[in-house]
């Protein structure tokens, strides 16, 4: 696991974009697994101006998300499709057609959960994935005791996701407590993993997920059995981590490297 600590949250978001932006730019049909959440707000914004810049080209990506809440329609303002749209593919030239999440609304949601994983499958998996960190260090939407080898599934939501994304409702408003997510498994098939932190109440889950034990009570840890993630936090979320010192060396040899290389 590479951990990136920067000085605040708009550099964690440019840090970010600039790896979607040279995985696309190195494979331009990539398939990147994309999050939801306010983490990737600005690194979206970031990748809207670089592509209408014309710095980047998504014309040829394919995207897979990696969660959707179950019972509500695509439509709704709360879904994650319209996240996606409002936030990411309305405004850049990415095929519409590319753009994949689990529909929430299907009748059949193993039979939906299944679909999923074999379109992904077909693409040929996720090159590049991107996530988020749930403050109780969920994953997509796999919440503590999930298992690290699940799959595409329904999913119910703790107490503590409920209450982080009651924000975003009214209270005359129904919030979903179910979600079809992919698992942990099947992030970890992605070839590589990004992971966005910022703030101090991300802190205890960027402790755990970096420096505690492998565990399914922090989803999050399971990628220190991933080979090629990276961790990018700004210098609040990574206030509790023991070891900034050493993760600073290692960045700064894998610079090293790459400019010899
Ligand atoms: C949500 C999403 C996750 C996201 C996380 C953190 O519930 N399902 O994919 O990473 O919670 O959200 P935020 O970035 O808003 O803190």
């Amino acid at each position: 696991m590479q951990v990136v600590v920067v000085e605040s949250e708009a550099d964690v978001a440019i840090c970010c974009a600039n790896l979607i932006v040279d995985e696309v730019l190195a494979k331009p049909n990539a398939v990147l697994g994309l999050a939801t959440g306010s983490s990737p707000v600005s690194t979206y914004k970031q990748l809207v101006q670089l592509n209408q810049q014309a710095e980047v080209s998504f014309k040829e990506t394919k995207t897979f998300n990696l969660d959707e809440y179950i019972g509500i329609s695509s439509s709704d303002r709360h879904s994650y499709r319209s996240f996606m749209d409002g936030n990411l593919f309305n405004e850049i030239d990415i095929n519409p057609n590319n753009t994949f999440l689990p529909d929430g609304m299907a009748d059949d949601l193993q039979a939906e959960a299944i679909k999923y994983e074999s379109l992904i499958a077909a693409a040929g998996g996720v090159d590049l994935q991107l996530l988020g960190l749930g403050s109780n260090g969920h994953i997509g939407f796999n919440e503590p005791s999930s298992s690290l080898n699940s799959r595409t599934r329904v999913t119910t939501l703790s107490d503590d996701t409920l209450t982080a994304n009651s924000r975003f409702f009214t209270p005359d408003e129904n919030q979903p407590s179910l979600a079809l997510t992919m698992g942990i498994g099947t992030i970890l098939e992605a070839k590589k993993v990004v992971l966005i932190a910022t703030g101090s109440h991300k802190a205890e889950a960027v402790k755990g997920m970096v420096e505690g034990p492998l565990s399914a009570f922090n989803p999050a840890s399971a990628l220190q059995q991933h080979n090629a993630t990276v961790v990018i936090i700004d210098k609040v979320a990574a206030s509790l981590l023991q070891h900034c010192d050493y993760y600073q060396r290692v960045n700064h040899q894998i610079v090293k490297l790459a400019a010899n290389s």
